[in-house]
Protein backbone atom coordinates (compact mmCIF):
# COMPACT_ATOMS: atom_id res chain seq x y z
CA UNK A 1 0.00 0.00 0.00
CA UNK A 2 1.47 3.64 -0.80
CA UNK A 3 1.83 6.17 1.68
CA UNK A 4 -1.36 8.17 0.98
CA UNK A 5 -3.61 5.40 0.52
CA UNK A 6 -2.69 4.34 4.66
CA UNK A 7 -3.91 8.72 4.97
CA UNK A 8 -7.30 9.70 5.99
CA UNK A 9 -7.97 11.97 3.51
CA UNK A 10 -9.92 15.49 4.91
CA UNK A 11 -13.37 14.56 5.97
CA UNK A 12 -12.81 11.14 5.75
CA UNK A 13 -13.71 8.50 9.28
CA UNK A 14 -12.67 4.87 9.76
CA UNK A 15 -15.93 4.69 11.68
CA UNK A 16 -19.17 2.82 10.04
CA UNK A 17 -21.11 3.33 12.62
CA UNK A 18 -19.49 5.14 15.93
CA UNK A 19 -22.73 4.33 17.78
CA UNK A 20 -22.04 0.57 17.64
CA UNK A 21 -19.24 1.23 20.31
CA UNK A 22 -21.43 2.37 22.63
CA UNK A 23 -22.40 0.65 25.93
CA UNK A 24 -25.55 0.98 25.68
CA UNK A 25 -25.88 -0.30 21.90
CA UNK A 26 -27.82 -3.15 21.61
CA UNK A 27 -26.57 -5.90 18.50
CA UNK A 28 -29.31 -7.72 16.72
CA UNK A 29 -27.26 -10.85 18.01
CA UNK A 30 -26.94 -11.40 21.23
CA UNK A 31 -23.89 -13.78 21.40
CA UNK A 32 -23.56 -16.84 24.28
CA UNK A 33 -26.07 -16.24 26.27
CA UNK A 34 -29.00 -18.75 25.21
CA UNK A 35 -29.34 -20.33 27.60
CA UNK A 36 -29.26 -17.13 30.30
CA UNK A 37 -32.06 -15.42 27.92
CA UNK A 38 -33.78 -19.00 28.12
CA UNK A 39 -34.41 -18.94 31.79
CA UNK A 40 -35.44 -15.27 31.29
CA UNK A 41 -37.80 -16.07 29.12
CA UNK A 42 -39.14 -19.11 31.23
CA UNK A 43 -40.05 -16.54 34.24
CA UNK A 44 -42.34 -15.26 31.60
CA UNK A 45 -43.97 -17.98 29.96
CA UNK A 46 -46.51 -18.20 32.73
CA UNK A 47 -47.67 -14.94 32.23
CA UNK A 48 -49.31 -16.44 28.56
CA UNK A 49 -51.22 -19.47 30.35
CA UNK A 50 -53.00 -16.98 32.61
CA UNK A 51 -50.35 -17.18 35.48
CA UNK A 52 -48.68 -15.27 37.27
CA UNK A 53 -45.27 -15.42 36.42
CA UNK A 54 -41.97 -15.87 38.32
CA UNK A 55 -39.33 -13.63 39.56
CA UNK A 56 -36.27 -13.00 39.17
CA UNK A 57 -33.12 -11.95 40.51
CA UNK A 58 -30.37 -11.70 37.62
CA UNK A 59 -26.44 -10.91 39.15
CA UNK A 60 -23.00 -10.75 37.86
CA UNK A 61 -20.37 -8.76 37.71
CA UNK A 62 -20.44 -5.92 35.31
CA UNK A 63 -20.15 -5.18 31.75
CA UNK A 64 -21.28 -9.59 30.96
CA UNK A 65 -24.23 -8.69 29.02
CA UNK A 66 -27.09 -8.91 31.46
CA UNK A 67 -29.55 -5.97 30.82
CA UNK A 68 -28.49 -7.17 26.74
CA UNK A 69 -30.22 -10.34 27.77
CA UNK A 70 -33.21 -8.72 29.24
CA UNK A 71 -33.92 -6.62 26.29
CA UNK A 72 -33.36 -9.00 23.93
CA UNK A 73 -36.02 -10.77 25.55
CA UNK A 74 -38.29 -8.17 26.11
CA UNK A 75 -38.00 -6.73 22.43
CA UNK A 76 -39.34 -10.31 21.04
CA UNK A 77 -42.31 -9.35 23.28
CA UNK A 78 -42.83 -6.43 22.18
CA UNK A 79 -42.44 -7.44 18.54
CA UNK A 80 -44.34 -11.02 18.77
CA UNK A 81 -46.30 -10.80 21.62
CA UNK A 82 -48.39 -8.07 22.57
CA UNK A 83 -50.44 -9.43 25.26
CA UNK A 84 -47.74 -8.92 27.33
CA UNK A 85 -46.51 -5.31 28.02
CA UNK A 86 -42.40 -5.51 28.81
CA UNK A 87 -41.57 -2.29 31.19
CA UNK A 88 -37.64 -1.73 31.79
CA UNK A 89 -36.60 0.64 33.72
CA UNK A 90 -33.14 1.51 35.13
CA UNK A 91 -33.03 2.44 38.73
CA UNK A 92 -29.86 4.12 38.66
CA UNK A 93 -31.42 6.77 36.57
CA UNK A 94 -34.68 6.33 38.43
CA UNK A 95 -33.61 6.10 42.14
CA UNK A 96 -36.54 6.58 44.66
CA UNK A 97 -39.58 5.29 43.81
CA UNK A 98 -41.53 8.82 42.77
CA UNK A 99 -38.92 8.57 40.01
CA UNK A 100 -39.95 4.97 39.23
CA UNK A 101 -43.17 5.89 39.16
CA UNK A 102 -42.94 8.79 36.84
CA UNK A 103 -40.73 6.21 34.68
CA UNK A 104 -43.49 3.40 34.74
CA UNK A 105 -46.26 6.45 33.59
CA UNK A 106 -44.16 7.01 30.27
CA UNK A 107 -42.97 3.27 29.87
CA UNK A 108 -47.17 3.44 29.69
CA UNK A 109 -47.84 6.20 27.80
CA UNK A 110 -49.84 7.56 31.09
CA UNK A 111 -49.57 11.82 31.42
CA UNK A 112 -51.44 12.51 34.01
CA UNK A 113 -49.28 12.07 36.49
CA UNK A 114 -48.16 16.02 37.04
CA UNK A 115 -48.77 17.34 40.72
CA UNK A 116 -50.28 13.72 41.79
CA UNK A 117 -48.71 12.47 44.84
CA UNK A 118 -46.70 8.88 44.83
CA UNK A 119 -49.43 6.90 46.19
CA UNK A 120 -52.21 8.56 43.59
CA UNK A 121 -49.75 7.89 40.78
CA UNK A 122 -49.75 4.13 41.79
CA UNK A 123 -53.61 3.87 41.98
CA UNK A 124 -53.78 4.89 38.56
CA UNK A 125 -50.81 2.36 36.97
CA UNK A 126 -52.29 -0.34 38.55
CA UNK A 127 -55.60 0.12 36.87
CA UNK A 128 -53.03 -0.25 33.56
CA UNK A 129 -51.06 -2.56 35.23
CA UNK A 130 -54.04 -5.23 35.89
CA UNK A 131 -55.37 -4.87 32.42
CA UNK A 132 -52.68 -6.67 30.88
CA UNK A 133 -49.93 -9.06 32.27
CA UNK A 134 -46.79 -7.28 32.53
CA UNK A 135 -42.95 -8.56 32.47
CA UNK A 136 -40.88 -5.71 34.84
CA UNK A 137 -37.52 -5.56 34.44
CA UNK A 138 -35.33 -2.90 37.29
CA UNK A 139 -32.20 -2.80 36.01
CA UNK A 140 -29.01 -2.06 38.50
CA UNK A 141 -31.59 -2.36 41.53
CA UNK A 142 -28.11 -1.54 43.92
CA UNK A 143 -28.81 1.96 43.11
CA UNK A 144 -32.15 2.86 44.51
CA UNK A 145 -32.62 4.41 47.19
CA UNK A 146 -35.73 3.47 48.55
CA UNK A 147 -37.59 0.10 47.49
CA UNK A 148 -41.49 0.79 48.40
CA UNK A 149 -42.24 0.89 44.93
CA UNK A 150 -41.47 -2.95 44.91
CA UNK A 151 -43.77 -3.65 47.54
CA UNK A 152 -46.37 -1.93 45.75
CA UNK A 153 -46.22 -3.74 42.52
CA UNK A 154 -45.79 -7.08 44.11
CA UNK A 155 -49.05 -6.37 46.18
CA UNK A 156 -50.99 -4.92 43.68
CA UNK A 157 -50.40 -5.93 40.25
CA UNK A 158 -51.67 -9.73 39.71
CA UNK A 159 -50.30 -10.82 36.82
CA UNK A 160 -46.63 -9.88 36.48
CA UNK A 161 -43.49 -11.31 36.34
CA UNK A 162 -40.62 -9.01 38.16
CA UNK A 163 -36.79 -9.36 37.00
CA UNK A 164 -34.32 -7.61 39.00
CA UNK A 165 -30.75 -7.12 37.77
CA UNK A 166 -28.25 -6.44 40.16
CA UNK A 167 -24.39 -6.41 40.18
CA UNK A 168 -23.88 -7.91 43.46
CA UNK A 169 -25.70 -10.85 44.34
CA UNK A 170 -25.44 -9.71 48.00
CA UNK A 171 -27.46 -6.84 48.04
CA UNK A 172 -31.11 -9.02 47.85
CA UNK A 173 -30.25 -10.42 51.31
CA UNK A 174 -30.27 -6.51 52.39
CA UNK A 175 -33.54 -6.32 50.98
CA UNK A 176 -36.19 -5.72 53.86
CA UNK A 177 -37.90 -8.98 55.12
CA UNK A 178 -41.44 -8.69 53.48
CA UNK A 179 -39.87 -7.85 50.15
CA UNK A 180 -37.78 -10.65 49.93
CA UNK A 181 -40.12 -13.13 50.98
CA UNK A 182 -43.03 -11.62 48.31
CA UNK A 183 -40.64 -12.17 45.68
CA UNK A 184 -39.31 -14.98 46.03
CA UNK A 185 -37.11 -15.20 43.09
CA UNK A 186 -34.86 -17.82 41.26
CA UNK A 187 -31.51 -16.71 41.21
CA UNK A 188 -29.64 -16.44 37.52
CA UNK A 189 -25.89 -15.87 38.08
CA UNK A 190 -24.14 -14.67 34.93
CA UNK A 191 -20.68 -16.29 34.57
CA UNK A 192 -17.54 -14.60 32.71
CA UNK A 193 -17.33 -14.59 29.53
CA UNK A 194 -14.47 -17.06 28.69
CA UNK A 195 -11.33 -15.66 26.36
CA UNK A 196 -13.27 -17.00 22.70
CA UNK A 197 -16.37 -15.59 23.63
CA UNK A 198 -15.13 -11.64 24.48
CA UNK A 199 -12.98 -12.39 21.31
CA UNK A 200 -16.48 -13.14 19.13
CA UNK A 201 -18.50 -10.07 21.24
CA UNK A 202 -15.28 -7.76 20.20
CA UNK A 203 -15.34 -9.27 16.89
CA UNK A 204 -19.39 -8.68 16.02
CA UNK A 205 -18.79 -5.24 17.34
CA UNK A 206 -15.57 -4.05 15.58
CA UNK A 207 -17.26 -5.05 12.05
CA UNK A 208 -20.40 -2.70 13.21
CA UNK A 209 -17.97 0.14 13.95
CA UNK A 210 -15.38 0.59 11.36
CA UNK A 211 -14.82 0.13 8.02
CA UNK A 212 -13.98 -3.06 6.93
CA UNK A 213 -9.69 -3.23 7.31
CA UNK A 214 -9.15 -0.61 9.83
CA UNK A 215 -7.65 -2.18 12.68
CA UNK A 216 -4.33 -4.27 12.28
CA UNK A 217 -4.85 -7.85 13.30
CA UNK A 218 -2.38 -7.04 15.95
CA UNK A 219 -4.14 -3.94 17.48
CA UNK A 220 -7.27 -5.90 17.42
CA UNK A 221 -6.18 -8.59 19.24
CA UNK A 222 -4.50 -6.12 21.80
CA UNK A 223 -7.62 -4.97 22.95
CA UNK A 224 -8.89 -8.32 22.99
CA UNK A 225 -6.37 -9.38 25.84
CA UNK A 226 -6.76 -6.20 27.59
CA UNK A 227 -10.93 -6.59 27.52
CA UNK A 228 -9.98 -10.55 28.68
CA UNK A 229 -7.47 -8.80 31.37
CA UNK A 230 -10.56 -6.38 32.80
CA UNK A 231 -13.35 -8.76 32.36
CA UNK A 232 -15.59 -6.37 30.75
CA UNK A 233 -16.52 -6.06 27.28
CA UNK A 234 -17.15 -2.44 28.18
CA UNK A 235 -13.27 -2.19 28.40
CA UNK A 236 -12.49 -3.15 25.28
CA UNK A 237 -15.45 -0.91 23.57
CA UNK A 238 -14.33 1.77 25.00
CA UNK A 239 -10.23 1.12 24.26
CA UNK A 240 -11.40 0.33 20.94
CA UNK A 241 -13.12 3.87 20.46
CA UNK A 242 -10.17 5.77 22.04
CA UNK A 243 -7.86 3.77 19.67
CA UNK A 244 -9.65 4.74 16.53
CA UNK A 245 -9.69 8.39 17.55
CA UNK A 246 -6.09 8.40 17.90
CA UNK A 247 -5.92 6.55 14.27
CA UNK A 248 -8.11 9.44 13.25
CA UNK A 249 -6.33 12.39 14.70
CA UNK A 250 -2.99 10.66 13.20
CA UNK A 251 -4.85 10.75 10.09
CA UNK A 252 -4.54 7.15 9.57
CA UNK A 253 -6.63 5.24 8.07
CA UNK A 254 -5.53 1.95 9.90
CA UNK A 255 -5.56 1.66 13.74
CA UNK A 256 -2.41 0.11 14.73
CA UNK A 257 -0.78 -1.07 18.03
CA UNK A 258 0.73 2.44 18.18
CA UNK A 259 -2.78 3.74 18.54
CA UNK A 260 -3.87 1.15 20.73
CA UNK A 261 -0.97 1.61 23.27
CA UNK A 262 -1.72 4.98 23.77
CA UNK A 263 -4.82 4.26 25.16
CA UNK A 264 -3.87 1.42 27.37
CA UNK A 265 -1.50 3.57 28.77
CA UNK A 266 -4.07 5.99 29.95
CA UNK A 267 -6.36 3.16 30.96
CA UNK A 268 -6.90 2.28 34.99
CA UNK A 269 -5.19 -1.56 35.82
CA UNK A 270 -8.41 -2.55 37.19
CA UNK A 271 -11.42 -0.98 35.81
CA UNK A 272 -14.76 -0.84 38.44
CA UNK A 273 -12.25 -0.81 41.66
CA UNK A 274 -9.66 2.34 40.23
CA UNK A 275 -11.82 4.74 39.42
CA UNK A 276 -10.62 6.08 36.16
CA UNK A 277 -8.68 9.53 35.87
CA UNK A 278 -10.52 12.24 34.23
CA UNK A 279 -8.88 15.00 32.32
CA UNK A 280 -9.53 18.55 33.10
CA UNK A 281 -11.84 18.65 30.28
CA UNK A 282 -13.86 15.78 31.60
CA UNK A 283 -14.04 16.86 35.33
CA UNK A 284 -15.18 20.64 33.77
CA UNK A 285 -17.95 18.83 31.55
CA UNK A 286 -18.95 16.42 34.47
CA UNK A 287 -19.44 19.60 36.66
CA UNK A 288 -22.05 20.61 34.00
CA UNK A 289 -23.74 17.47 33.81
CA UNK A 290 -23.61 17.51 37.62
CA UNK A 291 -25.84 20.68 37.41
CA UNK A 292 -27.97 19.83 34.99
CA UNK A 293 -28.74 16.01 35.34
CA UNK A 294 -31.18 14.26 32.70
CA UNK A 295 -30.71 16.95 29.68
CA UNK A 296 -30.59 15.77 25.84
CA UNK A 297 -26.99 15.63 24.79
CA UNK A 298 -27.44 18.52 22.37
CA UNK A 299 -29.26 20.99 25.32
CA UNK A 300 -25.99 19.88 27.90
CA UNK A 301 -24.07 20.77 24.64
CA UNK A 302 -25.56 24.61 24.84
CA UNK A 303 -25.26 24.68 28.34
CA UNK A 304 -21.62 24.01 28.29
CA UNK A 305 -21.02 26.55 25.62
CA UNK A 306 -22.35 29.34 27.30
CA UNK A 307 -20.08 28.73 30.37
CA UNK A 308 -17.38 29.03 27.67
CA UNK A 309 -16.42 25.51 26.43
CA UNK A 310 -14.51 25.23 23.58
CA UNK A 311 -14.24 22.45 22.56
CA UNK A 312 -16.48 20.89 19.02
CA UNK A 313 -19.92 19.00 19.72
CA UNK A 314 -18.02 15.81 18.59
CA UNK A 315 -14.98 16.04 21.21
CA UNK A 316 -18.06 17.10 23.86
CA UNK A 317 -19.55 13.91 22.95
CA UNK A 318 -16.90 11.65 23.62
CA UNK A 319 -15.82 13.01 27.04
CA UNK A 320 -19.00 12.47 27.59
CA UNK A 321 -18.82 8.37 26.84
CA UNK A 322 -15.28 8.56 28.61
CA UNK A 323 -17.44 9.81 31.89
CA UNK A 324 -20.13 7.19 31.33
CA UNK A 325 -17.05 4.56 31.02
CA UNK A 326 -16.60 5.67 34.14
CA UNK A 327 -19.52 5.29 35.61
CA UNK A 328 -19.58 8.96 36.31
CA UNK A 329 -22.47 10.00 34.41
CA UNK A 330 -25.89 7.20 32.70
CA UNK A 331 -26.71 7.43 29.14
CA UNK A 332 -30.10 6.78 28.20
CA UNK A 333 -30.84 6.26 24.42
CA UNK A 334 -34.24 7.64 23.20
CA UNK A 335 -35.41 6.92 19.91
CA UNK A 336 -38.39 9.26 18.57
CA UNK A 337 -40.43 10.76 16.10
CA UNK A 338 -37.59 13.66 15.67
CA UNK A 339 -34.92 11.90 15.83
CA UNK A 340 -32.48 9.85 17.92
CA UNK A 341 -30.76 11.71 21.11
CA UNK A 342 -28.79 10.41 24.22
CA UNK A 343 -30.18 12.02 27.69
CA UNK A 344 -27.27 12.39 30.58
CA UNK A 345 -27.60 11.70 34.35
CA UNK A 346 -25.44 12.48 37.00
CA UNK A 347 -24.11 9.31 38.73
CA UNK A 348 -22.99 9.18 42.59
CA UNK A 349 -19.86 6.44 41.71
CA UNK A 350 -19.84 4.11 44.12
CA UNK A 351 -17.11 2.04 44.53
CA UNK A 352 -17.03 -1.90 44.55
CA UNK A 353 -15.88 -2.17 47.95
CA UNK A 354 -19.46 0.13 49.25
CA UNK A 355 -21.40 -2.99 48.94
N1 LIG B 1 -23.36 -11.61 24.53
C1 LIG B 1 -23.16 -10.41 23.99
N2 LIG B 1 -23.29 -10.22 22.67
C2 LIG B 1 -23.09 -8.98 22.15
N3 LIG B 1 -22.77 -7.90 22.89
C3 LIG B 1 -22.62 -8.05 24.21
C4 LIG B 1 -22.82 -9.30 24.83
N4 LIG B 1 -22.60 -9.16 26.15
C5 LIG B 1 -22.30 -7.88 26.37
N5 LIG B 1 -22.30 -7.20 25.21
C6 LIG B 1 -22.02 -5.78 25.07
O1 LIG B 1 -21.20 -5.40 26.16
C7 LIG B 1 -21.67 -4.21 26.77
C8 LIG B 1 -22.05 -4.49 28.20
O2 LIG B 1 -23.23 -5.28 28.25
P1 LIG B 1 -24.41 -4.98 29.29
O3 LIG B 1 -25.59 -5.79 28.92
O4 LIG B 1 -24.62 -3.51 29.39
O5 LIG B 1 -23.72 -5.54 30.61
P2 LIG B 1 -24.24 -5.57 32.10
O6 LIG B 1 -25.68 -5.17 32.09
O7 LIG B 1 -24.00 -6.97 32.54
O8 LIG B 1 -23.38 -4.59 32.83
C9 LIG B 1 -22.82 -3.71 25.94
O9 LIG B 1 -22.36 -2.77 25.01
C10 LIG B 1 -23.29 -4.95 25.23
O10 LIG B 1 -23.87 -4.62 23.99
MG1 LIG C 1 -26.45 -3.43 32.90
Amino acid sequence: MGIFETMLKEGETIFLNEYALDFSFQPKLLLHREKEQFAIANSIVPLFAERTGKNMMVYGRPGIGKTLAVLHVFKELEDEHEEILPIYVNCWQNNSTYKIAIALCEAVNYKFYQNKKTHEIFKDLEEKFNKTPVAFCFDEVDKLEDFDFLYTVLERVYRKTIILISNYKEWFAGLDERIRSRLHPELLEFRDYNADEMKDILTQRKELALKHGAIAEDAFQAIVLHTIAQKDIRAGLHVMRQAAEAAEEASSRIMTTQHVSSVLKKCPKEYAKEPIELDEECRFILEIVKANSGLKIGDLFKKYEDVNGRQSYKTFSRKIQTLAFGSFVSLKRIVGAGGNSTMVYHQNVKRLDEF
